[in-house]
């Protein structure tokens, strides 16, 4: 999918690898400026190859502070933001009345608290230019909630509805606020749980995917692909809504009774 980002600039969080870098690398195939951010600056600097990066852990007051003087100084304008940066644990997958409080906490902090925090930061900014593209990154699982995964259900469903909300409160400056519910998705960090050392599909992997009629995992670049529909420019009268991206997932039951 291409699409015209000349002089328009982004900001991606979480891009030092996975769906945010796929995304960040996708602006700027099309001609967007793009701050690739995340909480590991080796990684992001890496990632970045050359283009703009900031370390920028979402859940900082000051890094985040420094992120928008930084935007400030270089031009004051943020076109596109990507709110991406998210955590999940496997440590814990535990029913809902034994889920670690801590673990609530931090999941919560990054991957709603965050989202909320990072959008009203930059959302001034765009307010100021009278446009602007928020897109937020859910997951299937805000829509659809797995078992034993209280924290991360929770907070992409409120990812959901929050980005329905601001979409709401921002219409008028002509920002418009989407979100992208991805499925099952390959990155470094998931591959080794949907493949084993032969190569093939995991038993668990493959118990999952039955539920999936494309019968596969995305690849990262399937997700970025809904990101540019969403940043671009001729993409103008949809705000508000949640593309789900999931290989049919939540389409309905996809077995025969
Ligand atoms: P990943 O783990 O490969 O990459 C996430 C990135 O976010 C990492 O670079 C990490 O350093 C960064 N990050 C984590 N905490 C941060 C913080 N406090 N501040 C700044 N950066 C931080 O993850 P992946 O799979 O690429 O996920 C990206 C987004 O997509 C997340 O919001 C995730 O919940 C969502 N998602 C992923 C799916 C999947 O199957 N991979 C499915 C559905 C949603």
């Amino acid at each position: 999918m291409k699409c015209d980002l000349a002089g328009k600039v982004s900001l991606v969080t979480g891009a030092a690898r996975g769906i945010g870098k796929a995304i960040a690398d996708r602006l700027a195939a099309n001609g967007s400026d793009v701050y690739y951010t995340d909480r590991d600056i080796d990684e992001v600097r890496a990632a970045a190859a050359g283009r703009r990066w900031l370390r920028l852990d979402v859940t900082n007051a000051d890094d985040l502070a420094a992120a928008r003087q930084r935007v400030e100084a270089e031009g004051g304008r943020l076109d596109i933001l990507v709110n991406n940066a998210g955590v999940n644990t496997l440590a814990h997958r535990v029913p809902f009345d034994q889920f670690p409080r801590a673990e609530w906490d931090r999941i919560v902090a990054v991957d709603l608290t965050a989202v909320y925090e990072v959008s009203r930061t930059f959302a001034t900014l765009m307010r100021r230019q009278g446009s602007g593209r928020i897109i937020n990154i859910a997951s299937v699982v805000g829509m659809v909630p797995l078992r034993l995964q209280c924290a991360y259900v929770a907070a992409k469903a409120g990812v959901v509805n929050l980005t329905r909300g601001m979409a709401l409160e921002l219409g008028a400056d002509g920002i418009l606020v989407n979100g992208i519910a991805p499925g099952s998705t390959l990155t470094d960090g998931t591959r080794k749980l949907f493949y084993g050392e032969d190569g093939l599909f995991r038993e668990s992997a493959q118990r999952m995917l039955d539920h999936v009629p494309l019968g596969r995992p995305a690849e990262v670049d399937e997700i970025a692909v809904a990101a540019i529909f969403l940043a671009d420019p001729e993409n103008t009268y949809m705000t508000g809504h949640v593309l789900v991206v999931d290989g049919g997932w939540t389409a309905g039951y996809s077995r025969e009774f």
